[in-house]
């Protein structure tokens, strides 16, 4: 049935093989095989449908700009949809929250960005090291990959992966006591970073939360040394922990912001660097890319921001984060004491580890067999992540959940 695809692709793909089945259509929280059998979606395309798959009202302004033949790839020139998301992501997500930065538009994933914010950094100021955390991940291009710690995804690189210092995420260790050591002692042996890149919550690595202290902490380490904090929302921006940027909770700025995913509104590609205006100087064309102009996301961008104010998507999330947590705590963690769960918005993960790290996994394959797409994260792939589209409907949700549910009972009845 899949002879083209494991005759002709790449050894290299990896969620088909978790979801053997070929899919055709696709609306809000739910997805359909080519035969027309019904998925519900806990994993929202790795964070990239936030706002729901074929969302009617950004879709409409999609097909609307399409049927009149508007341009659709302008590299970097000026256009009428750059112009608008431009000027709606300043009126209605920038200026409300105080918040004064530049907009880069870099090439279409989210690496690329992270990329581009590893050459600002350095460039801004003349150091090469950089810090970052363990349990992050940053992307799959050789400098992302520098600060991402899986083994599996390391090994991909063949070569040393080099100028980053890891340190404990908040949770492990004494993360700010070690962080605030290597920077004051001049006999540390780590020399002084050009920043800290983090995750308010991170994702990959097991739905990993970092607490309001911890994030205010690194502010201020960052502010004192003269270190620039980037945050790289590429997962947990555009609403997915309740605000729009994660690190809203906090009340702290970094000096530059990661956004992709999501930040298309309508699953298209596009990554953004957003930097305070100071930082912007790269010279004209030093991080060039052929796409970064997809004028597609530039439109379904723009539909996804009025979308989100309109619809007050923050407040629904933070609505939709209570059902989520009660159900786990009443209904999922008495299934098994050593059970555990961690999450907030709409990204939960329960943890497997100090049962069988592999339960995870085989709970997304019974979650399979019952008809929802679900992901592991997390240290050995021990956590079973939830993460639906923001716009998922309450009865959806809560069928969503039941199978989550059935499914742990059904693979800690085989074990
Ligand atoms: C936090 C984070 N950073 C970076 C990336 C890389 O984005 P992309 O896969 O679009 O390159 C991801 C992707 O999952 C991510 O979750």
């Amino acid at each position: 049935m899949f002879e083209v695809f494991e005759s002709t692709e790449s050894e290299v793909r990896s969620y088909c093989r978790k979801y053997p089945v070929e899919f055709s259509k696709a609306k809000n929280a739910e997805i359909f095989s080519v035969e027309g059998e019904r998925y519900i979606d806990f994993l929202a395309v790795a964070g990239s449908m936030n706002y729901g798959h074929n969302n009617p009202e950004i879709k409409a302004k999609i097909v609307e700009y399409l049927s009149e033949d508007h341009i659709i790839n302008a590299l970097d020139m000026y256009t009428q949809a750059k112009e608008e998301f431009l000027q709606t992501f300043k009126e209605k997500i920038l200026e409300p929250r105080n918040m004064n930065y530049k907009v880069m538009c870099c090439g279409p994933t989210g690496t690329n960005a992270i990329e581009a914010a590893l050459k600002l950094v350095r460039k801004n100021t003349g150091r090469s090291g950089v810090i970052a955390f363990s349990g992050a991940f940053h992307g799959m291009t050789m400098g992302s990959l520098s600060m991402t710690t899986d083994r599996t995804s390391r090994e991909g690189a063949c070569v040393p992966l080099g100028h980053v210092t890891f340190a404990p995420y908040d949770g492990t260790l004494d993360s700010i006591a070690y962080l605030k050591w290597i920077l004051e002692d001049d006999h540390s042996g780590v020399d002084k970073p050009a920043a800290i890149f983090l995750e308010t919550v991170q994702a990959e690595g097991g739905i990993n939360v970092a607490s309001v202290e911890w994030l205010r902490e690194i502010r201020k380490i960052c502010t004192e040394n003269d270190i620039l904090m980037v945050c790289d929302d590429i997962q947990v921006g555009n609403g997915r922990t309740g605000t729009f940027f994660s690190f809203e909770r906090a009340g702290i700025q970094p000096d530059m912001i990661v956004l992709s995913k999501s930040i298309s509104g309508f699953g298209m590609p596009m990554a953004l660097l957003l930097m305070r205006p100071e930082l912007d100087i790269f010279r004209p064309a030093e991080h060039n890319g052929t796409f970064r102009g997809n004028q597609l996301s530039f439109v379904g961008g723009t539909a996804g921001i009025n979308y989100f104010v309109d619809h007050h998507l923050d407040d629904e999330v933070k609505r939709k984060e209570k059902i989520v947590a009660r159900y786990i705590e009443e209904e999922i963690l008495p299934l098994d004491s050593r059970l555990s769960y961690r999450g907030m918005g709409l990204m939960w993960g329960i943890d497997f580890g100090k049962i069988n790290p592999a339960f995870a996994l085989e709970a997304v394959h019974e979650g399979f067999d019952r008809h929802i797409i679900m992901e592991v994260a997390g240290r050995k792939d021990g956590v079973l992540k939830l993460m639906p589209p923001l716009t998922i409907e309450d009865e959806v949700l809560k069928e969503g959940l039941a199978i989550v549910k059935a499914s742990i009972e059904a693979v800690l009845r085989k074990a």
